[in-house]
């Protein structure tokens, strides 16, 4: 039984469930991921794991409100419980001493990251972490990532917060500045991360991101989270969801995750409409 023991709402559309799931908070590594089906009627979504406590055998999530399901997880209450949830899921995040790090999120992108900063600073690297959003009502984490880091930015789109424009603009700046990094993982919107790993690259570090197609079963079988990495057919589910960001086809992946976009709208404005219908 996968009840919902906390939750917490950490901007206008992103909340936070603790669930209980003993197994998994037992078994799951930085970077890993569950899928979970909320309700009856729901799709399954995968949602990474953000945090855990296997002495209390509870695992946490954070998500955004962007369709139909993730807004009816959201209308979910302490003491309800999810549907199906599985995990963990995809590979664990490589964490070793790499020495400077550059961790870098966007949006609900920052959630997953933190998981990663946490992992990487209890390995001894000196973490320097970028987060950023369209304005700062979106800004989530900051507290935590700041604990966790050694030196923190933050940049919003509109100005309302930290650096005025995006996170590649501080990445630019503390270049400038002769700034050298030994590792970068970058987690967003996907053409955040196209833009920004490009110039990670270009100024020669490696970079790992985190990819997040459309997935179904999170097995390997159904070839929903298909992605193509240095010209070779991979499934995120299984052998991802993190990949070296210079040889993702970006806009191979940009193209699917586009393709469902109109039933997905057709479904939320169904689902409201209920909602509606009920008040
Ligand atoms: C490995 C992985 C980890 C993720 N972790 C998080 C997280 O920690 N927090 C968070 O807020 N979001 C996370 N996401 C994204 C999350 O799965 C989608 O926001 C969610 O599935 C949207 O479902 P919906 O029905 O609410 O929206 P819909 O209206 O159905 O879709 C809105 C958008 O969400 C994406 N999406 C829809 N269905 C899926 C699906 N089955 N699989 C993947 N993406 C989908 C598509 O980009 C789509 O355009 C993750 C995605 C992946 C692949
Ligand atoms: S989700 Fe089905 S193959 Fe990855």
């Amino acid at each position: 039984m996968n009840e919902i023991i906390k939750t917490e709402q950490l901007s206008e559309f992103v909340y936070r469930f603790r669930i209980t799931a003993p197994r998994i908070a037992k078994k799951r590594k930085a970077g890993q991921f569950i899928i979970l089906r909320p309700e009856e009627d729901s799709e399954r979504i995968p949602l990474t794991i953000a945090d855990a406590y296997p002495s209390e055998g509870w695992i946490e999530i954070i998500f955004q409100i962007v369709g139909r399901t993730t807004q009816q997880l959201s209308a979910m209450n302490e003491g309800d419980t999810i549907l199906d949830l599985a995990g963990p899921l995809g590979q664990p995040t490589h964490i070793t001493n790499f020495g400077k790090c550059l961790c870098i999120g966007g949006g609900v992108g920052i959630a997953p990251l933190y998981p990663i900063v946490s992992a990487l600073k209890d390995a001894g690297n000196s973490i320097t972490t970028i987060i950023g959003a369209r304005n700062k009502s979106l800004l989530i984490l900051e507290e935590e990532m700041n604990a966790r880091s050694d030196r923190f930015f933050i940049t919003t789109d509109d100005g309302s917060k930290g650096t005025k424009g995006f996170v590649s603009t501080v990445f630019e700046k503390l270049l400038s500045e002769g700034e050298k990094f030994d590792y970068a993982i970058v987690i967003g919107p996907v053409i955040m991360m196209k833009v920004t790993t490009q110039l990670i690259k270009n100024a020669g570090i490696p970079c790992m991101a985190s990819l997040n197609p459309i997935m179904v079963d999170g097995t390997g079988m159904c070839g929903g989270c298909r992605v193509t990495i240095n010209g070779e057919t991979k499934f995120a589910c299984v052998d991802g969801p993190e990949f070296d960001a210079a040889g993702v086809d970006w806009d191979e992946l940009i193209k699917r995750l586009t393709s469902y976009s109109v039933f997905e709208k057709d479904a939320t404005e169904k689902h409201q409409c209920r909602l509606r219908g009920m008040a």
